[in-house]
């Protein structure tokens, strides 16, 4: 496998598992990814933390993310369906350790 391409599982809101490659040597948070792979993805916001129509639940592969800022936290909180595995796709740049990872599509649709 390439250097820089990582496998990550993404389940849709359907229950439906893909293995997305994902590069990590561009520049791209995991909320334009999933949109670029034509995931159903609002990102009202466009990446900012302020709509948290990018939530995803992270089912594997938690610890290998960095902490989520203040400002991510705070946009959790106003979600009713969020938990400690919830995070905002577009606040997350995935890098080669991140390998094996598994999101859930949470975001709401309106
Ligand atoms: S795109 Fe708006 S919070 Fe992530």
């Amino acid at each position: 496998m390439d250097d820089n391409l990582i496998q990550v599982t993404v389940i849709d809101r359907d229950g439906t598992e893909n293995i997305l490659e994902v590069p990590t040597d561009i520049n791209l948070s995991l909320m334009e990814i999933l949109k670029a792979s034509e995931y159903e993805i609002l990102a009202t916001c466009g990446g900012m933390a302020l709509c948290a129509t990018c939530h995803v639940e992270v089912v594997e592969g938690l610890h290998t993310l960095p902490e989520a800022s203040d400002q991510e936290l705070d946009m959790l909180d106003t979600l009713p369906d969020a938990d400690d595995q919830s995070r905002l796709a577009c606040q997350l740049h995935l890098q080669n350790t991140n390998n094996g990872m598994k999101i859930k599509i949470k975001g709401a649709l309106q």
